[in-house]
């Protein structure tokens, strides 16, 4: 049998409520196939922080970097909490992971399930996939501030874009659409971003020159919003720099169904990191501990795992599991084991 080496993050919050349920569900999934999991917990997070004063330490990124890929529930404490000033476990953490593992891809697909319950009135077929730059633009963290504390008070946050580093997002993203339904839309902001702006443009004109099968548009970020509401249907691939696509993928979450249903891949394409697997929410200090996490983002990343792994097969009995259950929702409210139950059950039958 294949050995697969699985680091796996609960995290904070309700990352370990939903991870729990997302590894319920790859058991159920992978049971009987040639390919055995062997999976090593890592405790890390703003709860570990708080224990130990360790964010992620060079042991800690050295041994999950020796995996094969990486399930991540969510890490983060209570925005604004004093105690996590210093920790900046967002950054020494989750970036810290998205950047030493070259994730530059940040696959970010929003679908709207038959039956599911969304925002919209009349929303169409919604099916499309944001690509998102994964380790640059303000990301970087490049930046400074002077005569703090003072009035006179200077901050700067310096966005970096690589000639490099876009080209081959932007390549994978048409890559994607060649798969898909050969549509790429640049999402940038290239009235006032002139110099970042104007590189995504012309690596993206260049790329596309390459494929004349695919139709290119552009939008601004701002427009992009309203047509993520208006006219959802009329995206396929989105690609888009590493802040844009972070608020555009959160806002792809809601008409979609809820942030609950959000899955994400921090894929390093070449294979020399391992990918890293995770739902696009966050810790949700509100609902954690109360068992009303939706832990579907959560079972979703484990199909986009699954499918990353070369499992197609199990990626699509996990998506099609997902999909009946989504379909049987009433809105009664289940439990977050309720939900992985109930998903986990359909594998086995
Ligand atoms: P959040 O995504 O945690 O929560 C936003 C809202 O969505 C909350 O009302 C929450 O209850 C709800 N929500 C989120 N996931 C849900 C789920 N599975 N089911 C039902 N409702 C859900 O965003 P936030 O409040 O801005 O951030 C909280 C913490 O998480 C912060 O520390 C933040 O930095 C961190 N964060 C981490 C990640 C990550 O680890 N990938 C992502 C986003 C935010
Ligand atoms: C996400 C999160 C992260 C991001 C934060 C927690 C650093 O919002 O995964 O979308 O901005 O990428
Ligand atoms: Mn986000």
């Amino acid at each position: 049998p294949r050995n697969v080496k699985l680091a796996v993050i609960p995290g904070d919050g309700i990352g370990p409520e939903v991870v729990a349920e997302a590894e319920k569900v790859l058991a159920a999934a992978t049971a009987g196939s040639d390919v055995v999991f062997d999976t090593t917990h890592f405790s890390l997070g703003a709860a570990r922080y708080l224990e130990t004063g360790d964010t992620l330490t060079d042991a800690d990124l050295e041994a999950i970097a020796a995996h094969d890929a990486i399930l991540l529930g969510a890490v983060g404490g209570v925005p604004g909490d004093a105690r996590l000033k210093d920790a900046n476990i967002e950054r020494g953490l989750l970036l810290k992971l998205r950047f030493e593992l070259d994730h530059y891809v940040n696959l970010r697909p929003s679908k709207l399930y038959p039956g599911v319950p969304g925002p919209l009135a009349d929303p169409g077929a919604i099916d499309f996939v944001v690509v998102r730059e994964g380790t640059e633009g303000p990301y970087v963290g490049n930046g400074g501030s002077i005569r703090r504390g003072t009035p006179h008070e200077v901050a700067n946050e310096t966005s970096v874009n690589t000639a490099y580093g876009i080209e081959r997002v932007v390549r994978y993203a048409f890559d994607l659409a060649e798969r898909r339904r050969e549509k790429i839309t640049l999402v940038h902001k290239t009235n006032v971003l002139v110099h970042a702006g104007g590189m995504w443009q012309r690596i993206v004109d260049a790329v596309a020159s390459e494929h004349p099968d695919v139709a290119v548009d552009y939008l601004h970020v701002d427009a992009a919003t309203i047509f993520m509401v208006t006219n959802p249907g009329r995206f396929d691939v989105i690609v888009t720099d590493n802040l844009f696509g972070d608020i555009l993928t959160d806002l792809a979450g809601a008409v979609t169904g809820g942030i609950g249903l959000a899955a994400s891949g921090n894929i390093n394409p070449d294979g020399a990191f391992p990918s890293m697997f995770e739902p696009v929410h966050g810790s949700a200090p509100d609902i954690a501990g109360q068992q009303k996490a939706d832990p579907t983002a959560a079972i979703l990343s484990v199909a986009l795992l699954l499918d990353h792994l070369g499992m197609q097969d199990e990626a699509d009995r996990v998506t099609q599991a997902v999909e009946a259950d989504i379909a049987e929702r009433d809105g009664s409210t289940r439990t977050t084991t309720q939900i992985g139950d109930a998903i986990a059950v359909r594998l086995q039958a």
